[in-house]
């Protein structure tokens, strides 16, 4: 296989294997999609990218991680999103979008809410969460999971990464709990199966589902791949179709980074788990990104900040590798 390979995932057909990572814009009023949401993602499909991932999305207002996320609490915030999946498919992609709680790293610091109440670096303490508020978080990944499938999106992704909510139950670092949602490892990802099977109920099972996930902590005491890949592995069969791999976040320090600095976590994943495995991280150069679909390291390849500087560079990529690809109608005078 090869970056510029069609592929099918449940019944999204991507022309190629080029993501675009999900990338929080800070351009949102009361969680609503502008212009600006509009132009950015299209812009990204005319310079043919595959998948557009669109930012996490806040589930509920308390889990925005600035005042300025995309939402999906309400149904008003399904149309102008709708106009990003209208455009974006125009020109040819495939288009996901991330939800997400914040949690203990939301912007609202007088209500921020956790597994347990152990603060994120400097922050407030968060509250931890009850039982009943539990559910609700669950019925609010459902509801939005609903409003996204009305907006007409092709993928969507769970954030389980970056030590927002979900990926704080699921952390032994952030969850201390005493109760069902606590201690073993099936108990800290019983709020991401439920999660899981909720938003189900609404997106349908022919659309793939995916998570992103941190596969590491980077902490002696925290989460490592290997627990991932028996968290993963126990989710039950079919619901979820793709993980996409990051790593980080439970902790404020910061991480290294270096070209494809994640990919240990996307190999040993593909190797040991039958999802389709998005694998990022500082991969800048075409012959990077194409090696590691060759060498099925990963499925496919994403891309944060190249495709901020240059929403083009898959033309680019494509020359560097000596391969025929169609660029829009428009621009084929500049080929
Ligand atoms: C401006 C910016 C915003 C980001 N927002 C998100 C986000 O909303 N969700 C997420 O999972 N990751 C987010 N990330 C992380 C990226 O998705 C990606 O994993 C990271 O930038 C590493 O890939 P890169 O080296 O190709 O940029 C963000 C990164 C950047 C630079």
């Amino acid at each position: 296989m090869r970056l510029f390979d069609e592929l099918k995932i449940k019944d999204m057909h991507l022309k190629n294997r080029i993501v675009l990572a999900p990338m929080c814009m800070v351009s949102a009023e009361e969680g609503m999609a502008n212009d600006f949401h509009i132009i950015h993602y299209a812009t990204r499909a005319m310079g043919q990218m595959g998948l557009i991932i669109v930012e996490a999305t806040a589930v509920a207002e308390n889990g925005m991680i600035s005042n300025k996320d995309l939402g999906l609490w309400c149904d008003e915030q399904i149309k102008p999103l709708s106009w990003i999946v209208k455009r974006v498919k125009a020109f040819g992609g495939k288009v996901g979008i991330q939800l997400n709680h914040a949690g203990r790293r939301a912007k609202d610091k007088e209500n921020m809410v956790s597994a347990s109440s152990i603060a994120y670096g400097n922050f407030n303490k968060p509250k931890e969460l009850t039982i009943p508020e539990i559910k609700e978080i669950v019925e609010a990944f459902k509801t939005s999971a609903k409003r996204a499938y009305i907006a007409g999106f092709d993928f969507l992704e769970i954030h389980a990464a970056h030590g927002y909510l979900i990926n704080s139950f699921l952390s032994p670092l952030t969850n201390k709990r005493a109760d069902i949602y606590g201690g073993s490892l099936e108990n800290r990802s019983r709020l991401l199966y439920e999660i899981i099977e909720a938003i189900r109920e609404e997106w349908p099972i022919e659309k793939p589902l995916g998570i992103r996930i941190s596969y590491t902590d980077y902490h002696k005491d925290g989460l490592d791949v290997k627990d991932y890949i028996e968290i993963l592995n126990n989710i039950k069969p079919n619901l979820v179709d793709v993980i996409d791999v990051s790593s980080g976040g439970i902790l404020k320090e910061k991480v290294e980074e270096y070209p494809a600095y994640q990919l240990r976590g996307a190999k040993m994943l593909k190797t040991h788990t039958n999802y389709f495995i998005i694998a990022g991280g500082m991969i800048n150069d075409a012959k990077l990104a194409d090696d590691i679909i060759k060498l099925n390291d990963a499925d496919l390849i994403y891309f944060g900040r190249l495709a901020l500087k240059d929403p083009y560079f898959p033309l680019k990529f494509a020359r560097d590798l000596k391969i025929e690809i169609s660029w829009l109608r428009q621009y084929e005078r500049a080929k």
